[in-house]
Order: C-alpha cells, then structure tokens, then sequence
C-alpha cells in the first residue's frame, strides 16, 4: 500500500529503467542502463519501501499517433485513403498490401448517410476485391447509447476481423463517429478505427480528438474513452448533401476556435459565413495541383490546425484548463433539456452567447464587441438564446461542471476578438448580473 508513511520515506526510493534483453524485460539501475546493450524502454518503475511493505510506481509513458487528412473523392475506387489512409509508413503499407487472402472492412454507417452513399462505398470495396460488411444504424442523438455501441461490437464479432490489421471505419455524423469509436476503444481492449465525418461538425471538431462517447443516465457523454482514431478522413463532398441548419451547426464550433484564439478566422466567418453556408462549403474547382485558397478551405483549415494545437497537448483533458471548453459550460445541459429541440452547435452558441455577457459583465469585452460577435451568430443562423436557457439551469450545470473541476470554476472568456483567458474567479454574483442582462436583451417572443 502506497500512503501517507511513504513520503518520509523518500530517501530510500529507488528508480528502475527497464531494458529487454533476448526478449525478456529486466529492471536495471540508471547506471547500469547506461553500459547495458538491450532496448531501453521510456517507461520506469520507483520502487520504495515503508514500514508497511513495498510500494512500485509505475510510470509508463503512452504515445498516441493519429493522422488527419484532407482528402478529394473519397468513394473513387482509384483513391487508396478510405482502404489505406490510416497507414504513414510506407514500409508498414507494404507489408499489409502483401498479405494472403481479401482485405476485410467492417464499416458503421449513419442509416441517413448510408441511404445517400452506401451504395457508393459499396461499389468501392467490391471495386477492391475487399471482404466488407456495412452496418447502417439510427445513430440519432436520442439513440446514442451503450445499446448502440453493444449492437456494433455483435456485428463486429460475427464478421470477424484481424484488429491488427483491420480497422473499423465509422463514416456518418458526430454520433457515428462518437459510438463507432466507443465500440472500437472496447473490441478486444482497443481495436484501430477510422473516422470519416459527413457533417461540418464532424468534420471540424468530433472527428478531429481522441474522444468517444455515449449518452448515459440522462447525461451527455458520460460514459466513453479517450482513444484516438487511426485516421480521420476529411472530404468535404459529402457536405454537399447536408440540411443547412447542420451546416451552421458545424460554424458554432469553428466560431468557438475563432473567438478563443483566431481573429482572422472571426472576420473570415463574419464576412463569408452566410455565402459559405450557400455553397456547403464546397471549393471551386481546382485548376492545377495548387489546393484553393477559398474561404471553405482557409476557414475548415483553420479552424482544424487551431483545434488540433488544444488537443494534442492535453489528448487525455488531464489539464483542466481548457480554451475548447468554451461553448461547453452550460450547453451540455441545456442540449440534454431540451432533446431534441437544439443541435449540439446550437446549444454550443447560446452558451457562448450566454458567456459573451458574462465577459462584458466582468469587463473583458466592449458592448460593441459583444454585438459584433452576436451579429456574426445571427448571420450564421445560429440561436443566441433559448428559452429552457434559465438562470436555474446556468446554475446547476455550473455548480455540476465545479464539481469535477479540482475546487475551482475554470471559465474560457473571449478577452478580446480571436483571444481569450481562463478565469478562476468568476462569482455567482457576476453570473446572475450576466444573466438578467443577457435574459433582457436577447430574449425574442419567437424562443418563448
Ligand atoms: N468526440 C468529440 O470530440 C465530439 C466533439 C463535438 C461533438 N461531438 C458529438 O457529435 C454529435 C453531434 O454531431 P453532428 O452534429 O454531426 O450530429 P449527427 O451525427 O446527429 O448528424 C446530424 C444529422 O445529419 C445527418 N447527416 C450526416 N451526414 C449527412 C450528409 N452528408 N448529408 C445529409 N445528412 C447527413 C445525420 O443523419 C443526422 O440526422 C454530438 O453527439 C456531440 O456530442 C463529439
Ligand atoms: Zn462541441
């Protein structure tokens, strides 16, 4: 038992490398690693001992690789990155091309996305000669459950695949991709997925991290991993088929990026927002190899480069500071009272609506700002405020986020257009004023 007794014991801990000789680990002092031959692990083990007998700290450092990547024509039997785009090393590729027998490939598909290009990602795996089973499910958000996740991990048994060599791909919305996830981080402990987002959100936010989740007692997200896809395959055609109202759903989590750390992403989602939206963010065609340099493609770029900078320091949220975070306070709530009245990203921007006025209650913003911003929302077709929003509810999701936050409430705020600080001090007093303000001036007949 490590306790209380092993800190006045610090003098008699002792650090072990760790090196594998003819295929077998021994521990070894730093001194005797250092003349050894053998591979020489980054993990280590502390070893101490108390009056109550010994105690081995294990400290075992765990490398995630993921690419993400920006592809065109995904379905076009001639592409290689549905079947391959999981794999950087050349060698590695080789080897997995090379094997006996058909490629196999269990593919989780969104039953909506499925009616729209199932028969496409079909005639892809049978243009491959690939052993392929799809599964379409109603991954809606009400449906996003451990049932979900246990009726993909049958499937997936049934069919049988080489988790070394087989990864699942989910190709669908956040949902798809946050339950497929779930069921690979738990197939025989962690089986390799790909992700292949279908909705703007997917695209610049959900498929991007290491999170997978489901809905559990009532609550969003609470039971899942942080286990990173293989890959995620970004191409923007699919967008083409997508409802706007997901499309501006998908702008409230680059405009999150923006406000946090982007200006220029601000203006960029200010000025061509609305045309944007208009064109599903789809490019102009491509004359020459040079990619466009459009406001779809410098915008979803952006947004992706500014959200992979937060993650991948802090893949596993152990730093509870977060910028990503904004947006996120009080919508998981709010998202889950109203079900399924408001989108995620509609959800996200009344809480950023929300946390506007708590910035200019505090200071940090102008009145100017804060209308530009709102404007900007509005311009986007998002909502920036809701009636269920109550000050009751703001309050218990609150205190319910402070209750998993090590003591103090961590508030991301725009300081600024494109910047932001995290506060730890934000008083209830200041939320109730934010509140009544923001109540008065943004409450409409129509969201009543
Ligand atoms: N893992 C993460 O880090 C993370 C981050 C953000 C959000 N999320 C999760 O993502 C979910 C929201 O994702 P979403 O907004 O993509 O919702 P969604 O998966 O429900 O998809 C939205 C709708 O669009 C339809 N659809 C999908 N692609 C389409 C296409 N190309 N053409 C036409 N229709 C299409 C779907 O059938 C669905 O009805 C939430 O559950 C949220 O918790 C996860
Ligand atoms: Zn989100």
């Amino acid at each position: 038992m490590c306790d209380g007794s092993e800190s006045q014991n610090q003098a008699e801990q002792n650090v072990y490398n760790l090196i594998q000789t003819n295929g077998t680990w021994s521990r070894r002092s730093p001194q005797q690693s250092q003349q050894g031959e053998g591979r020489l692990s980054a993990a280590k083990i502390y070893e101490s001992r108390s009056d109550q007998g010994s105690c081995w700290t294990v400290v075992s450092p765990v490398t995630f690789t993921y690419r993400v990547l920006q592809c065109r024509d995904l379905l076009d039997e001639a592409n290689d990155a549905l079947l391959w785009g999981h794999v950087g090393d050349p060698e590695e590729l080789r080897a997995l091309k090379g094997r006996p027998g058909p490629v196999k490939r269990f593919v989780v598909m969104d039953e909506a996305v499925h009616a729209l290009y199932g028969a496409r990602v079909a005639r892809y795996f049978e243009a491959r000669g690939v052993a392929f089973r799809i599964l379409p499910l109603p991954t809606t958000e009400e449906n996003k459950s451990l049932e979900l996740v246990t009726r993909i991990l049958e499937e997936v048994h049934a069919f049988g695949i080489d988790r070394r060599a087989e990864p699942i791909l989910a190709i669908g919305g956040g949902v798809c991709l946050d339950v497929a996830g779930l069921a690979a981080s738990l197939y025989r402990r962690r089986t390799p997925y790909v992700r292949v987002p279908t909705t703007l959100l997917a695209y610049v936010d959900a498929s991007v991290g290491a999170k997978t989740g489901v809905n559990f007692a009532g609550g969003k997200n609470k039971l899942g991993s942080y286990v990173p896809p293989a890959a995620t395959l970004l191409d923007r055609g699919f967008l083409r088929s997508l409802p706007r109202r997901h499309l501006a759903n998908g702008t409230a989590e680059m405009l999150k990026m923006a406000l946090m750390k982007h200006r220029g992403l601000f203006e960029l989602l200010e000025a061509e927002g609305p045309t944007m939206l208009s064109s599903s963010f789809q490019s102009p065609d491509r004359v020459g190899a040079e990619e466009p340099a459009d406001a779809a493609t410098e915008s979803t770029r952006v947004a992706i480069e500014t959200m992979l900078e937060e993650l991948a320091p802090n893949l596993w949220e152990d730093d509870l500071d977060r910028l990503v975070d904004f947006g996120h306070l009080i919508s998981p709530e709010l998202e889950m009272t109203v079900l399924p009245a408001l989108l995620h990203g509609e959800a996200v921007t009344i809480d950023m609506s929300f946390m506007l006025s708590v910035a200019r209650e505090r200071g940090l913003l102008t009145a100017q700002q804060q209308q530009r911003v709102l404007g900007c929302m509005r311009g986007l077709g998002l909502p920036v405020h809701h009636a269920a929003c109550s000050l009751g509810l703001v309050r218990r999701a609150l205190a319910g986020r402070l209750r998993h936050s090590a003591g103090s409430l961590r508030m991301p705020l725009p300081t600024g257009l494109g910047r932001a600080e995290i506060f730890h001090d934000i008083s209830d007093e200041t939320v109730c004023e934010a509140y009544s303000k923001w109540n008065q001036e943004l409450s409409a007949p129509e969201d009543s």
